[in-house]
C-alpha cells in the first residue's frame, strides 16, 4: 500500500471515529448507523412534517422536546403532495418501510431528516433516537448519518414499587417521559403491598379508605416503630379511576404498556387491614410501616374461604377494565404459608382438592385467579414462586430470584420475562456500602450491562425480554427514584434492545457519561457511583486482612490513604493488581479516584472494622 493511500484511509477511519465519538451517543445502542459527510443545521425554519394523521400526536411531542431541549419552536405541518426538502424532519408512516413492530429507519442529510416507520411505534422510536443527536444548547448541527434499528426484545420494563413509598400520577409519567427515552415500552406497576393498597376499587372502598394509608415514619426500613394505639394512619395515598384512565392514555401515547400488579395470596396486609375477614386469623391488622412483621401479622389471603376468590374476582374485573394491557400480574411471591397450616378451611380446601400440602394450595390458588383472567380476556402473569406446587396452564412466570424459575419455565413451554435480582434489581446499593443509601446488597451498573435474557440452551422464543424492578422500600422520593434507575437503565436499555454482539463496555460509558449531561440538563437525577473505587478486602493464610482495588470503569487513577487523612494525587497512588496490607495500628482506609489528573469519584471512608465485616 502506497503512503498516500493509506494516509487517506487513516484519514477516513479518525473522521468516523472523531464523528462517532463525538456526536452519536445514542442509547440504547442502533442496530446498524453509517455515518456520512456534512450535517443537517436545524434552526427557527426546520418544519416538521408527518404523511399520517397517526403520526400527529408524535410531530407535536418532537416539536415540544425540541423547544425543552434548546428553546426552538418548530412549526408542525401535515405533508401535502410531495415530500419538502429543504430543512424539514419528515416523519412517515410507510407500510411498506419493512422496518418490523418497532423498528425505525433515521436518515439526516444537509438539507432533511426522514425518519420512516411500518408502525406509528417505529417512527416514535426514530423520533428518540434523533432527539438524542440533537444538542441540548448552543450550536444545533446534527451529523449526517443513517441508521437502521430494531429491538432485540419486545418485552422491555422497568417495575415502579407504588405500594413502599407512593408516587404521584405526575411523578409516573416523570417517570414515563424518561423510559421512552431509551425505548422502553412497559411499565409496571406494584400497586398494592403490606405498606399500602393504591388503586381505588369502586366496589370496595375500604381498601383506599383504610389500605391506603399508613402512621407516618422514616428511617430505616424493617427497624421502623410499628403501629401506636390510636395513632392517625397520614402516610399514602392512591390512583383514582379517573387518574389511571388518564395515565393509561398518556402511557398509550407514548407507546408504553401499563402492566398493573396485585399481590396474592401473599403481600396481602393492605388489603386484610381494610377487610379482616380475608386472612385466616381473621384478626385486625395495621398496614404496615416499614417494621418487621413478616410470621407475626397475617399477610396472606385465605386459600379456603370462597369470599377471599368473590373479593380478588371484583378488583381483578375493575383492574380489567382500568388497563387494557393483555396481562395482569398476580405477584405469588414470598407467600408465609404459616397461618394456612392452622386454618380449618385451607387444611379443609387441601383434603377436599386432593392437594399436598400448602405449596399445591398456592398454586390452586394461583389456577383460580388465572380463571377469573381468562373470563376477563387477560393473561396472568406472576413471579417464579407460581412455579411451585404445579404452574398454571398459560401462566407467564417473571423470573426475580436469578433466572432458574424462568429456566423451568421456558422448559415447560411457558413464556418468562426475566428480572433476575442479581442482574436487575435497581432498589439494590449500586456503589460502595459505605456511601450508598443503605438497601439489601450490592448491583453495580457493568453487571448491569453484563446481564444476558437468555440462558443457555434455552429456546429463546419463550424469553419475552426482561425488566428492571425498582422496589421502594428505601425510596421514599421521587428523586431518589431516579438516582436509582439512571444510569443502570441505560444498561438494561441497551440489554433488551441492541443486538447482543453489538454490546460494548468501554463505548456503553462513553454514551452513558454524554447522556448523563443531558440527565443533568434536564434536572433528572442519577448516580455516579459508577467513578467511584471498588474495594476488595480479603484474607490472607493467616487470617490477616488485605485489599485490592480496581474501578468499573477504564482510565482511572486510584489514591489511598490508612493515616486518617484525606487522599489526593499526592497520597499512595494504587498500582493494577495490587495486594494491599494493612499498616500497623492503622483502624480507617480512604480512597479516592482520579481521571485525567483530576477528582472523579467521591472519597471512599471506611472503618478497617467494618471492611473485615464484610468478609463474613
Ligand atoms: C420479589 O422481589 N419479591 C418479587
Amino acid at each position: 500500500m502506497n503512503y498516500k493511500r493509506l494516509l487517506a484511509i487513516s484519514l477516513i477511519l479518525t473522521y468516523t471515529i472523531l464523528l462517532n465519538g463525538q456526536n452519536i451517543n445514542i442509547i440504547p445502542k442502533p442496530k446498524l448507523i453509517s455515518v456520512k459527510k456534512g450535517e443537517f443545521a436545524l434552526n427557527r425554519k426546520t418544519i416538521i412534517s408527518f404523511n399520517d394523521p397517526q403520526l400527529k400526536f408524535l410531530a407535536n411531542y418532537t416539536s415540544s422536546t425540541i423547544r425543552s431541549l434548546n428553546n426552538m419552536e418548530l412549526t408542525v405541518k401535515k405533508q401535502s403532495g410531495t415530500l419538502p426538502s429543504i430543512s424539514t424532519i419528515n416523519l412517515i408512516l410507510d407500510g411498506k418501510a419493512n422496518t418490523g413492530k418497532e423498528g425505525y429507519q433515521l436518515n439526516v442529510n444537509t438539507s432533511s431528516i426522514t425518519i420512516k416507520g411500518t408502525t406509528s411505534q417505529g417512527v416514535f422510536y426514530g423520533v428518540q433516537s434523533l432527539l438524542q443527536l440533537i444538542p441540548y444548547s448552543g450550536d444545533s448541527k446534527i451529523q449526517a448519518l443513517e441508521i437502521k434499528d430494531e429491538p432485540r426484545f419486545g418485552w422491555r420494563g422497568l417495575l415502579l414499587d407504588v405500594s413502599r413509598h407512593f408516587f404521584t400520577i405526575e411523578e409516573v409519567k416523570r417517570l414515563i417521559d424518561q423510559m421512552v427515552v431509551y425505548k422502553f415500552n412497559l411499565l409496571h406497576l406494584h400497586l398494592t403491598d403490606d405498606q399500602g393498597w393504591r388503586i381505588e376499587i369502586k366496589k370496595l372502598p375500604e381498601l383506599t379508605k383504610v389500605g391506603a394509608w399508613r402512621v407516618p415514619r422514616t428511617g430505616l426500613w424493617w427497624d421502623r416503630q410499628p403501629p401506636e394505639e390510636g395513632e392517625a394512619a397520614t402516610y399514602g395515598g392512591f390512583y383514582t379511576q379517573e387518574q389511571l384512565k388518564d395515565l393509561v392514555r398518556y402511557a398509550s401515547d407514548r407507546y408504553v404498556n401499563i402492566l398493573p400488579e396485585i399481590e396474592a395470596p401473599g403481600h396481602g396486609l393492605a388489603a386484610i387491614a381494610s377487610y379482616p375477614y380475608l386472612s385466616s386469623s381473621k384478626n385486625k391488622f395495621k398496614v404496615n410501616p416499614g417494621s418487621k412483621f413478616y410470621t407475626i401479622d397475617d399477610n396472606t389471603f385465605c386459600a379456603g374461604k370462597e369470599s377471599t376468590f368473590e373479593f380478588l374476582d371484583i378488583v381483578l374485573t375493575e383492574v380489567a377494565d382500568l388497563f387494557p394491557f393483555e396481562y395482569i400480574h398476580i405477584g405469588g411471591d414470598e407467600c408465609y404459608k404459616g397461618f394456612w397450616k392452622k386454618c380449618e378451611e385451607c387444611q379443609k380446601r387441601i383434603k377436599d382438592n386432593g392437594l399436598k400440602d400448602e405449596n399445591e394450595l398456592q398454586s390452586y390458588f394461583i389456577k383460580r385467579l388465572e380463571k377469573i383472567l381468562q373470563q376477563k380476556g387477560k393473561k396472568l402473569m406472576g413471579w417464579d414462586e407460581i412455579l411451585e406446587g404445579g404452574l398454571a396452564p398459560n401462566a407467564t412466570v417473571m423470573s426475580w430470584r436469578g433466572m432458574d424459575g424462568g429456566i423451568a419455565a421456558a422448559k415447560a413451554s411457558h413464556h418468562v420475562v426475566m428480572s433476575p435480582n442479581n442482574y436487575a434489581y435497581l432498589d439494590l446499593y449500586q456503589g460502595d456500602p459505605a456511601l450508598e443509601p443503605p438497601t439489601y446488597s450490592l448491583l453495580r451498573l457493568n453487571t448491569v450491562y453484563s446481564f444476558e435474557p437468555v440462558p443457555a440452551g434455552i429456546d429463546s422464543s419463550f424469553i419475552l425480554g426482561g425488566q428492571g424492578n425498582l422496589w421502594s422500600e428505601s425510596v421514599p422520593t421521587f428523586r431518589h427514584a431516579e438516582y436509582m434507575f439512571w444510569p443502570r437503565s441505560f444498561a438494561l436499555a441497551e440489554v433488551l434492545w441492541t443486538p447482543k454482539e453489538g454490546k460494548n463496555w468501554n463505548d456503553f460509558i462513553n454514551r452513558t457519561e454524554k447522556q448523563l449531561d443531558r440527565l443533568s440538563h434536564a434536572d433528572i437525577n442519577y448516580s455516579s457511583s459508577f467513578y467511584d473505587a471498588i474495594i476488595n478486602p480479603s484474607k490472607d493464610e493467616n487470617g490477616n486482612l488485605k485489599i485490592r482495588l480496581e474501578t468499573e470503569i477504564e482510565g482511572m487513577e486510584i489514591y489511598y490513604t490508612f493515616d486518617n487523612t484525606y487522599p489526593d494525587h499526592h497520597s499512595p497512588k494504587y498500582k493494577k493488581g495490587e495486594i494491599l496490607s494493612i499498616p500497623k495500628d492503622a483502624d480507617t482506609f480512604r480512597v479516592i479516584t482520579y481521571r485525567g489528573g483530576k477528582p472523579s469519584g467521591r472519597i471512599i471512608t471506611v472503618p478497617l472494622s467494618d471492611l473485615a465485616k464484610r468478609l463474613n
